[in-house]
């Protein structure tokens, strides 16, 4: 296997020796972490490119890191794909096949490779794998092949196997533009990827998971989002105020104000929910326990903490606290939702090469 005998983190040369020891040998493992959404991305202006409607803004996590390998395999009839140690088949597969194809034609090679990846987040439930999935896939893949690429070329590479993925190739928050005065295509491609944002040096935050279902959603996030943006009356409304949540985001950070962040964040994400909730057919990934959680975020606000929810494409809730109150906001969330598992995470790293070999 291609992450074979490296332990995450374990290898940790510095980052230009390793790049430099990685590059175009054949080999290579990359660690990347999830990231969530602050100000959502959702609907595509053109798909073959993953150019997004809007702008959006994330949190990369410190938790649930996800570690890929790259082999180049000159003698295979085709590219190979382990998901968490089994063969990936139909579309998983093919989705990381076109990725690599991609790489490939950047770097004017043509062997296929087998790619060893693994989740330490649920797979497809709504907490972003695709997003630490494809970030690692990126600077693995990058590597193995002899790819030249800065973090900002990663993030425009990422973004192509999944838009979300452009946001965690940087630690903290980051922001994807979406590039419309570039207009669409190969124009808007060059500088469409996501940049570190500043915060407020006094803005401690957590993001506290409530995970009520860790199974797979039934429509992806790929295939709810194209309905939306084709069929919801409430899609547009929504890209609109989300311009404005983005602006407002920026300053709240800037100030630290962390009531401030956590209302744009809680009113940017039920917006989202909302176009969903009028898509013809309706795509809902609000489940019951979501509810509860919801609910339980409402009376933490009330005793007065600050607490905020935001959700993704699946019925998990995360919670935006104070990180000094984070431990108080994940104790009432398992008394609330007894059968969650939940998850207390901080600012997490950006994606990062931590292994590479020769052949
Ligand atoms: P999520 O909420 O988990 O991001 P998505 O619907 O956006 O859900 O994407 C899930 C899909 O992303 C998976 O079905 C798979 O095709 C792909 N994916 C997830 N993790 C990885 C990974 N580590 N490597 C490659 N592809 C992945
Ligand atoms: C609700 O990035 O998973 O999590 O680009 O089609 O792969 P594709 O979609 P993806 O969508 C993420 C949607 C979201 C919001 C967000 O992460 O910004
Ligand atoms: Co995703």
């Amino acid at each position: 296997a291609a992450a074979q005998g490296v332990a995450a983190g374990r290898v940790c040369l510095g980052e230009p020796q390793l790049w430099a020891a990685a590059a175009g040998s054949g080999c290579a493992v990359a660690v990347a972490h999830p990231n969530i959404a602050l100000i959502k991305y959702w609907g595509k202006r053109d798909e073959e490119w993953v150019l997004p409607a809007a702008d959006s803004l994330s949190l990369t996590l410190d938790v649930f890191p996800t570690t890929t390998g790259v082999r180049l395999a000159p003698q295979a009839a085709g590219d190979r794909v382990l998901l968490g140690g089994q063969e990936a088949t139909g579309p998983a597969q093919a989705r990381v096949a076109d990725f690599l194809h991609l790489v490939r034609e950047l770097a004017g090679r043509r062997e296929p490779a087998v790619v060893d990846s693994r989740n330490t987040v649920p797979t497809g439930a709504g907490l972003a794998s695709s997003a630490s999935g494809f970030a690692a896939l990126a600077v693995a893949a990058a590597a193995a092949y002899g790819l030249a690429a800065d973090p900002a070329a990663l993030s425009r590479l990422a973004r192509r196997g999944s838009g979300s993925a452009c946001r965690s190739l940087f630690g903290g928050f980051a922001q994807w533009h979406a590039a419309l005065d570039a207009g669409g295509g190969a124009a808007a491609d060059r500088v469409s990827l996501a940049e570190p944002v500043p915060a407020a040096a006094g803005l401690e935050v957590a993001l506290v998971i409530v995970v009520v279902n860790a199974g797979p959603k039934a429509v992806s996030s790929r295939a709810a989002m194209r309905r939306t943006v084709a069929t919801s009356p409430l899609y547009r409304p929504w890209v609109a105020s989300s311009v404005q949540d983005l602006t407002q985001m920026r300053a709240a950070l800037a100030a630290g104000d962390l009531n401030a962040v956590g209302e744009i964040t809680e009113r940017n994400a039920l917006g989202m929910h909302a176009t969903m909730l009028a898509a013809r057919p309706a795509v809902r990934y609000l489940a019951p326990a979501s509810l509860t959680a919801l609910d339980a975020v409402l009376a933490l606000r009330e005793r007065g903490l600050a607490a905020y929810a935001t959700m993704d494409a699946g019925p998990n809730v995360k919670v935006l606290c104070a990180a000094g109150q984070a431990s108080q906001v994940a104790a009432a969330l398992r008394e609330a939702v007894p059968q969650a598992s939940v998850v207390v995470a901080r600012p997490g790293p950006g994606a990062r090469l931590v292994a590479g070999d020769g052949r």
